[in-house]
């Protein structure tokens, strides 16, 4: 087991996340990068990282022997040769969600993943959210039954990003932000066998891809599932989630500090909620670090590999392609 981790990380936005996560794991940051040179120093500045570990060009990493791994939050569509490279360099990576944008891309993750024997992590914050880690206790624990409804909604106004990659048409909002949702539903409930979706494109016309996109999934015959994502929305960001089950409800409702749960009775009677005071809409990048760290440190498996990475992006695709053609699409589990 290693003592000690020692991190480099990529993209000094919200990758600045991963930083604080390394410093509270109590990691050793042997570099920091970014192409944007005031970003880096910004981020080198933030956290008193010396000088020498500024580096604006990542390929210069690839051959140091002193990193044990590297976080990646670049532009979606840079997840997929960053993370290749790293990986074929035989360094662990931690790559932000989405996985990668097309299908072609989440496959060269995976083989990279398999033949260079390195761990892959993508970053599929919300499972490390306390609250819905706490949903997942609560579900697995049996207490709100069996499942015959879940959904869940990412809701994020894009409206000051549209200068940027998120605006670029392969950054359909269903797979760059909507993700979450969906990586959220696929985790408490199961994998969707079929989607049917339907897309609106009223506010934010200079992007080509819909803004608001509604999908209803079905898990089986017992169990269904809805996803709402909208990049155009006036409100605050939401990842609202509420969990219907036959013997209880669990939400988890950002706009309120607290997760509620239902329960009943003993004649099957809802009784009066239980109020959980525990953080619904947390991005607890401290947590995520955590588990990648923990898995290079122990050599365990990473839950949220490369293919369960790729899961997600699947049902984010299938939900894109009904939303375009009008028609059920089955998701392509096969990686
Ligand atoms: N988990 C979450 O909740 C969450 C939240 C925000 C963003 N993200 C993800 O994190 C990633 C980054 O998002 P962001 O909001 O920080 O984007 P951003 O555009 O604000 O920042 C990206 C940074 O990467 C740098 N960069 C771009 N190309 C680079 C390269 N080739 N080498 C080195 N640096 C490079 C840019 O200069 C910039 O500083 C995206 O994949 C995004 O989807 C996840």
């Amino acid at each position: 087991m290693k003592d000690i981790i020692r991190s480099a990380h990529i993209g000094m936005k919200f990758g600045m996340s991963h930083i604080e996560g390394a410093i509270a794991y109590g990691a050793e940051i042997a570099a920091i990068c970014d192409s944007d040179p005031s970003n880096l120093k910004f981020a080198g500045v933030r956290y008193n990282i010396g000088e020498d570990k500024w580096v604006s060009d990542y390929h210069d990493l690839l051959s140091r022997k002193d990193i044990d791994l590297v976080t990646v939050a670049v532009p979606d569509q840079l997840h997929r040769v960053i993370s290749c490279d790293f990986l074929h360099a035989g360094i662990n990576v931690l790559c932000e969600k989405p996985l990668a944008l097309t299908r072609e891309d989440c496959e060269e993750i995976i083989k990279a993943e398999r033949e260079s024997g390195a761990k892959f992590m993508v970053g599929q914050i919300c499972r490390f959210t306390p609250a819905f880690e706490k949903a997942k206790e609560i579900i697995s624990s049996g207490q709100i039954g069996e499942i015959y409804f879940a959904e869940s909604e990412y809701a994020h106004d894009y409206g000051s990003f549209l200068e940027t990659w998120r605006a670029e048409p392969e950054r359909h909002g269903v797979i760059g932000g909507g993700c979450h949702a969906v990586d959220l539903l696929r985790w408490l409930v199961g994998d969707p066998k079929e989607v049917f979706a339907y897309g609106t494109h009223m506010l934010l016309p200079m992007v080509t891809y819909d803004d608001a996109t509604i999908a209803v999934l079905k898990f089986d015959e017992e169990t269904a599932g809805k996803v709402f994502v909208s990049t155009g929305c006036k409100r605050d960001y939401t990842m609202r989630t509420v969990i219907y089950g036959t013997k209880g409800t669990i939400i988890c409702d950002n706009t309120s500090p607290e997760m509620t749960l239902f329960t009943v009775d003993e004649k099957g009677l809802t009784k009066e909620p239980e109020i959980i005071k525990i953080p619904v809409n947390s991005h607890n990048a401290a947590r995520e670090f955590e588990v990648f760290a923990d898995a290079i440190k122990n050599d365990s498996p990473v839950e949220t590999n490369a293919v369960e990475g790729a899961k997600t992006v699947e049902v984010c695709r299938a939900i894109v392609k009904s939303s375009v053609t009008g028609e059920i699409v089955k998701p392509n589990y096969n990686f």
